[in-house]
């Protein structure tokens, strides 16, 4: 059976855009759909994409809501019409409310543009750059009640160079996003990919606090 996927969006899609070209790929027992994608700006440019692909897009705005609750509500509520058996954030710049995370608990997965546990939360590429480091990367992650805090499926690597700035290095890491994120979907759809408890599983092993190394 199809793996049925909810894409979550704040912004331009690029990653999304990657999971639609992705989403026929792969063997068989890989297959996901997305069946809707929703997003909490009214002019994302990833509801473009949706559309453009013949994929529901749905908008909340939630400068609508006054409470966080409220939104998150409202949002359970689309969410549930669209039935996914996985929840993907994909450049999702809202931080959920706890309970809504434990509904999802296992089913829901985020990509965030460096090599967790370093630089949760915002201006990664920036901090990475500042701090001297010579590698950066992305992570796609089990979501937990922990800001980018949950239990690592997949990581990439990318070498920072001489003259890197923010966003000549935010374009090599999203290159990868783009390769590890499909991949962590294919995976979770045909059953490698696993939330137990607390930890990640691929193909019934643990998997290290870094996830699976794709290089
Ligand atoms: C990506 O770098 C993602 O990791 C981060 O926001 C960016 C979204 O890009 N959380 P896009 O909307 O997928 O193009």
């Amino acid at each position: 059976m199809t793996t049925r996927v909810a894409v979550l969006v704040s912004g331009g899609g690029t990653n999304l855009q990657a999971l639609i070209d992705a989403q026929h790929s792969g063997s068989a027992d890989e297959r996901y759909r997305i069946v809707g994608v929703i997003s909490n700006r009214p002019n994302a440019g990833g509801l473009k994409r949706a559309a453009d692909a013949g994929i529901a897009a749905i908008t909340i705005d939630h400068k609508a809501f006054g409470e966080r609750a409220d939104f998150d509500a409202a949002l359970r509520v689309e969410l549930d019409k669209l039935d996914p058996d996985l929840v993907v954030l994909a450049g999702f710049m809202r931080i959920l409310t706890p309970e809504f995370v434990r509904h999802f608990h296992g089913r829901m997965l985020n990509i965030h543009p460096s090599l967790l546990p370093k630089y949760p939360g915002l201006n990664t590429h920036q901090r990475a750059l500042e701090a001297g480091d010579s590698e950066a990367g992305a992570t796609v992650h089990f979501v937990t009640e922990e800001l980018d805090g949950g239990p690592a499926a997949v990581q990439a690597r990318v070498p920072i160079l001489a003259g890197d700035t923010p966003e000549s290095l935010a374009a090599r890491v999203l290159e990868q996003e783009h390769v590890i994120f499909p991949q962590a979907l294919r995976w979770f759809a045909a059953g490698r990919l696993q939330l137990r408890g607390s930890e990640a599983f691929f193909d019934d092993q643990p998997l290290p606090p870094t996830g699976a190394q794709i290089s």
